[in-house]
């Protein structure tokens, strides 16, 4: 007997979606209507390794090779990669602190490497040392540059900032930083900081010292997890903890 004929348009949808997905491109949501999820192109688990094959190549072209194998270790930052995968408006940010060696770069990265891993709809990424983000961001003579890489790195989908703290502090780097962080700020995008200075120190220099008080007050809300890192140098050959 002759197989029969679907009705409509669903079955003929179907087979333009199979051959669009095979090129990566979606037609139909996950799934929908499909014969045989398992070895079907189709199915919710193919494409949501094709979108992590896709994030993890972006995430690779934006990190340096040192960092090209980091994972995150800490689950504090496994849970807040998750998390940003899951909903990525309400990720906020993540912020690593501690001395320098203790792994603050390595987790950013890894936190950062999670996220692409699972699948994301869509995977931006921009990371950037915060010392070399003001100096690509003084007024320079070509017009507009630094205004045009201050929204680059305001509208990117994840912001990596590595180091926020070690550049010298001046009423321009205190505007930047605030223009930057209130950006992401109103439009809740995710961002990673790693700096050396702790989140607050009475007694000492703190990150509300060098970001000043409109940015430090952001940043209070933003951090939705605060890892402080401890241990020893692991660039002296010691072990972080
Ligand atoms: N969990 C880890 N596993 C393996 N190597 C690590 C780990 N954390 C850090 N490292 C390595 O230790 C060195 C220092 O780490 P890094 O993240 O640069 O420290 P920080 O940013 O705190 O100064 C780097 O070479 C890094 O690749
Ligand atoms: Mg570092």
């Amino acid at each position: 007997m002759a197989e029969p004929v679907r009705a409509g348009h669903s079955g003929s949808l179907r087979a333009i979606d199979r051959i669009l997905a095979a090129k990566g491109i979606r037609l139909l949501p996950d799934g929908a209507n499909d014969p045989s999820p398992e070895e079907n192109p189709g199915n919710q688990e193919w494409h949501r390794r094709a979108r992590a094959e896709y994030a993890l190549n972006r995430w690779r072209s934006g990190t340096p090779p040192r960092f090209r194998d980091a994972e995150a270790t800490l689950p504090e930052v496994a849970a807040w990669a998750d998390r940003a995968l899951a909903d990525n408006a309400s990720a906020g940010a993540l912020l690593l602190t501690g001395q320098t060696g203790t792994g603050k770069t390595h987790e950013a990265y890894g936190a950062l490497r999670r996220i692409a891993s699972g699948g994301p709809d869509r995977f931006e990424l921009v990371a950037v040392n915060s010392a070399d983000m003001y100096g690509s961001l003084r007024p320079s003579q070509v017009m507009g540059s630094s205004e045009r890489e201050l929204r680059r790195l305001s509208e990117v989908q994840y912001l990596l900032l590595d180091d926020l703290g070690t550049a010298k502090t001046s009423e321009w780097t205190e505007e930047i930083t605030y223009r930057l962080i209130n950006y992401r700020y109103n439009h809740c995008l995710p961002t990673v900081i790693t700096s050396n200075l702790p989140a607050r120190d009475d007694d000492g220099p703190d990150l509300s010292d060098f970001v000043g008080a409109r940015v430090a007050s952001r940043l209070a809300e933003m951090v939705t997890t605060l890892v402080p890192m401890i241990g020893d140098d692991r660039r002296r050959g010691g072990r972080a903890a």
